[in-house]
């Protein structure tokens, strides 16, 4: 469970849950919306990979701010721990109780407010799934600035307060850039309106900026208002292999990416253009690909032909996770370090694990990304033994970050200091 991995006690000054508090929560929500269900109650105790569980007794389901505001007021009062959550896809136990937390979940707050033709600003309840999103905004001519692979299931105000990263991240910036305001309610039930649709607004601190990425440790995200792009007619997706990783240089020729160096595997690239000359673009594409097969760059590519194509192609990318997850237990690391360092780390951790599992090394190559995953039959105490804080100490000493997309969750919120100076945590 995640308190015994956490090594953490409860701690006292947390009340328990009493059948008083199910009544006023009763009472303000609605008999439905008080999960006291035990299955229900198991699969939002367990995180995505199985990996964090809590035994919390009660699961809320607010249908608006206000209710937020009231739940949140009133566990103030008696002292009562909470865990806001999405679409419960995070990959680092934050989104599960650690003990017996009342769950807060936004998923009944899923309405678009509104959206501007001209500007591209979408405004949403937070509890919006990202597809939802996604197939909304193409009937509008317009895409998200984020995808990922959990678009299915992960709601948008989980998205901000991990500060979700992505598969677009190189094309159209982090939710920093992309959120122009945040409406949350604050632990005391507060609630704070942030929720602007400017571009520009120097009126002081940016406070929404201190919410994107805080996983819920400063209150509830209820709405967001974000820029979305309009959708271009020409989309092109090549995927490509490569020798080594040397070769991946190849992506010196797109914008954004560094020189990464040398190893000896076998890599793949998946790249998508987007732009608005159909014939320009594909030419484009394919001439840098056959310049880079011609130099030796790149061993293989291909283009995709068709939509079908292309899905099938984002299918292998975005499926890699389910995949580790399915193949057993999956040591899972998100970090950042120059690209140059990248699969250097990758390497290393192959000498040092030997045949005890097995390293693979994914990501977001342009981000300098890389998620390092360390599959095993089973969890074992001696194998991750080997990992931390191996992997910490080298990330640290490369000075990356030991959290680029995913958040620190339970899993590596007291690991913070590898990243981050003590005068920048206390
Ligand atoms: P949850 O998992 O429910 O919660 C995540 C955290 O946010 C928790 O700490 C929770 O307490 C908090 N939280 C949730 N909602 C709120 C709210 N309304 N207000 C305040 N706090 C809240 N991440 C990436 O960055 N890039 C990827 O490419 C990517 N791909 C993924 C692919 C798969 C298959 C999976 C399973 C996960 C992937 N992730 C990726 C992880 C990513 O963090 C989540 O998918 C997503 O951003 C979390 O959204 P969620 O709604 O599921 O949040
Ligand atoms: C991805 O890039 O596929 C996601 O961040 C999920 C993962 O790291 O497995
Ligand atoms: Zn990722």
């Amino acid at each position: 469970s995640s308190s015994s991995a956490l090594k953490v006690k409860r701690n006292p000054l947390f009340s328990s849950l009493e059948s008083k508090d199910v009544s006023f929560f009763k009472e303000i929500l609605g008999e439905r919306n008080v999960v006291e269900d035990e299955e229900r109650l198991e699969i939002a105790n367990t995180d995505w990979m199985k990996k964090y569980k809590g035994c919390s007794k009660l699961m809320l389901l607010p249908k608006n701010t206000e209710e937020v505001s009231q739940i949140l007021k009133y566990c103030d009062s008696r002292s009562l721990a909470v865990v806001p959550q999405g679409g419960n896809t995070g990959l680092v136990g934050g989104s599960v109780p650690v003990f017996d937390e009342v769950i807060i979940n936004v998923g009944l707050m899923n309405k678009v407010l509104s959206f501007d033709e001209v500007s591209g600003v979408l405004v949403c309840e937070a509890g919006c799934i990202l597809e939802n999103l996604a197939t909304f905004l193409d009937t509008k001519g317009f895409v998200m600035p984020l995808d990922l692979g959990a678009k299915g299931s992960c709601h948008i105000g989980g998205n901000v307060s991990t500060n979700a990263g992505g598969l677009r991240l190189i094309r159209y910036g982090s939710l920093h850039g992309t959120v122009l305001g945040l409406e949350a309610v604050k632990a005391n039930g507060n609630v704070l309106d942030m929720l602007g649709t400017l571009r520009k607004d120097n009126t002081g601190y940016d406070l929404k900026h201190l919410f994107i990425g805080s996983e819920g440790s400063l209150g509830i995200v209820t709405k967001v208002s974000i820029l979305t792009q309009p959708k271009l007619s020409s989309v092109n997706l090549a995927f490509i292999a490569c020798k080594d990783f040397l070769s991946c240089q190849v992506l010196n020729h797109l914008d954004g990416v560094r020189n990464p160096v040398s190893s000896s595997e076998n890599f793949y690239i998946l790249i998508e253009t987007t732009g608005s000359g159909e014939t320009y673009d594909r030419e484009k594409l394919e001439a840098f690909l056959l310049k880079s097969l011609e130099q030796g760059l790149v061993s293989d590519g291909v283009i995709a032909q068709d939509i079908n194509q292309a899905s099938s192609f984002w299918r292998i990318r975005e499926g890699i996770t389910e995949a580790l997850q399915k193949a057993g237990a999956c040591y899972k690391y998100d970090l950042s370090l120059p690209v140059e360092e990248i699969y250097n780390i990758v390497n290393d951790l192959r000498g040092r694990l030997g045949n005890l599992a097995n390293v693979m090394g994914y990501g977001h190559l342009g981000d300098g990304n890389l998620h390092l995953n360390i599959s095993a039959a089973e969890y074992n105490d001696k194998l991750l033994g080997l990992i931390e804080p191996y992997v910490y100490e080298w990330t640290s000493k490369h000075r990356g970050s030991i959290s680029a997309e995913h958040g620190l969750g339970v899993m590596k919120a007291n690991e913070i200091l590898y990243s981050k100076s003590p005068e920048t945590v206390s």
